[in-house]
């Protein structure tokens, strides 16, 4: 147990291994709580997931999802919105019933209750599998690297770097490269993300590679946030061969 890691030969190949890790997640106990979440890595697995769905008649109906994360200050009809990402992605082409499927609110009247509340429900309900990405500043959800960090879900002003990366994200994903990307965000705390029973991380492409090594090879460090993973008893780090160190 601990981190285990698995490297595949590309990013189709990680999609169906991450898409089998999930299905049989939710074969097993089908009342299972996935977190979820967005951007472009976890896009070949949504995609993989919903071929299951219609072809294989993989069930989501007793399933619940929280999603990691959410832009403030959108609504959720915008393309910037990830309620926006994950109905058009996975949500819509799946059986999960609405009132399962979790994305904290973009538009609260009050952020910090709507993140109080957010936190309850995730912890009281418990996630079973956790599905992180990596930001390639070693971000999860959007724990932005900091001298602290914080435990619960909470409000975060977003770093440059990860607004960029969002700008060509909805570029590919929702087209136009002209969207205002909101510069604070709702996410799961790094401890939020600590309590799911297992967690399955995804990283693809070059462009990852030098966060992945360091991830793997650097102590505990609130810098690197997705090295507080390692305090965890069962996490897979899975990885297409282009993110994977050299060393591995
Ligand atoms: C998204 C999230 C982020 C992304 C990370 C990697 O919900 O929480 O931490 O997982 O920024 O993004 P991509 O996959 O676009 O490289």
């Amino acid at each position: 147990m601990g981190l285990r890691v698995i490297k595949v030969g590309n990013y189709q190949e990680l999609s169906d291994m991450a898409a089998q890790f999930v299905k049989s997640q939710v074969l097993l106990q089908p009342r299972s709580v996935l977190g979820l979440a967005t951007g472009m890595t976890p896009l070949g697995l949504y995609q993989r997931l919903v071929e299951m769905h219609r072809q294989d008649g993989l069930s989501f109906r007793e399933t619940v999802a929280y999603n990691l994360d959410e832009f403030l200050g959108v609504s959720p009809d915008n393309p910037v919105s990830y309620y926006n990402y994950m109905w058009t992605n996975f949500f819509g082409h799946i059986d999960i019933p609405e009132e399962n499927a979790h994305i904290p609110p973009c538009n609260p009247a009050d952020a910090h209750a709507a993140a109080r509340d957010y936190e309850q429900q995730v912890v009281q309900t418990g996630v079973n599998l956790q599905v992180l990405g990596i930001g390639a500043n070693g971000h999860i959800g959007f724990n932005e690297p900091a001298d602290q960090l914080m435990e619960e879900t909470h409000v975060t002003d977003l770093k440059e770097e990860t607004i960029e990366s969002n700008r060509k994200l909805l570029a590919q994903t929702a087209g136009g490269d002209n969207y205002h990307i909101p510069q604070r965000a709702l996410t799961m705390g790094m401890g939020t993300i600590l309590k799911a029973d297992r967690i399955l991380l995804l990283a693809n492409g070059a462009g990852k590679k030098s966060i992945v090594g360091r991830m793997l090879t650097e102590n505990i460090n609130t810098h690197l946030p997705a090295t507080f993973l390692k305090v965890h008893r069962d996490v897979t780090v899975l990885l297409d061969e282009e993110a994977a160190p050299d060393w591995l």
